[in-house]
């Protein structure tokens, strides 16, 4: 396999999109790619931050989580973002970190690469499919491509989401059925690049 970077760049609050990054990077990783796990910078205040205990203590626990640059895009063969569901669209944090991106675009750095996106929501129609085809806009005007789960694994008839690994946080934390999608979604995206890369070199 031919060895590619992958870059996993997410925006968690409380922990639940961080635990499904954690696990597309396992997938990536164990399918022989050079992983960069990177959070995008926080811009919420610190008062509505410790407002909520939760959301506090997972700035903590990720304290040494590094957070995402352009160069980690110029870097990868293949990037997979993942957020949470903001009233059905992606997270403020991470459209921050994408609208830094005018420059690296502009001069063809963002071209060619394979994408995909994982998210979470509360509720079981919160808006998932919504907010992967958000930055499937992304996508499409960095001209990338788009590498989505589909049904390719048997896992993806179980977690249900075609369009990307996704949970609902509001009935607890990823299970096994999340995770092992997340892994999928990761590894499907490091063999297609790996794919690519040996194609183009030919
Ligand atoms: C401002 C805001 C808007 C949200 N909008 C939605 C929504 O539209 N649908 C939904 O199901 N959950 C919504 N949620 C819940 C989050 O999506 C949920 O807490 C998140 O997916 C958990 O991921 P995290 O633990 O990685 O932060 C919203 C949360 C906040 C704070």
């Amino acid at each position: 396999m031919e060895s590619v970077n992958a870059a996993i760049i997410y925006y968690s609050a409380t922990g639940t999109v961080h635990a499904l990054a954690s696990a597309v990077a396992e997938g990536a990783e164990k399918a022989g790619a050079q992983v960069r796990l990177r959070k995008v910078a926080e811009t919420a205040p610190p008062e509505a931050i410790s407002a909520r205990p939760e959301w506090a203590q997972h700035v903590q626990d990720t304290a040494d989580v590094a957070e995402a640059s352009l160069d980690d895009l110029a870097w990868a063969d293949l990037v997979l973002f993942g957020t949470p569901t903001r009233f059905g669209n992606v997270s403020a944090q991470l459209k921050a970190f994408i609208d830094t991106t005018g420059p690296l675009w502009f001069a063809g750095g963002l071209a060619d690469k394979v994408y995909s996106a994982f998210t979470a929501s509360n509720t079981a129609h919160g808006g998932q499919e919504s907010t992967l085809l958000a930055l499937g806009n992304v996508f499409y005007h960095w001209g990338g491509i788009i590498v989505p789960p589909g049904y390719t694994d048997p896992v993806q008839f179980r977690s249900g989401n075609p369009y990307g690994t996704s949970h609902v946080a509001g009935e607890g934390p990823p299970g096994d059925v999340a995770l092992e999608a997340a892994r999928h979604q990761g590894r499907r995206a490091v063999e297609t690049a790996a794919q690519l890369k040996v194609g183009r070199a030919a």
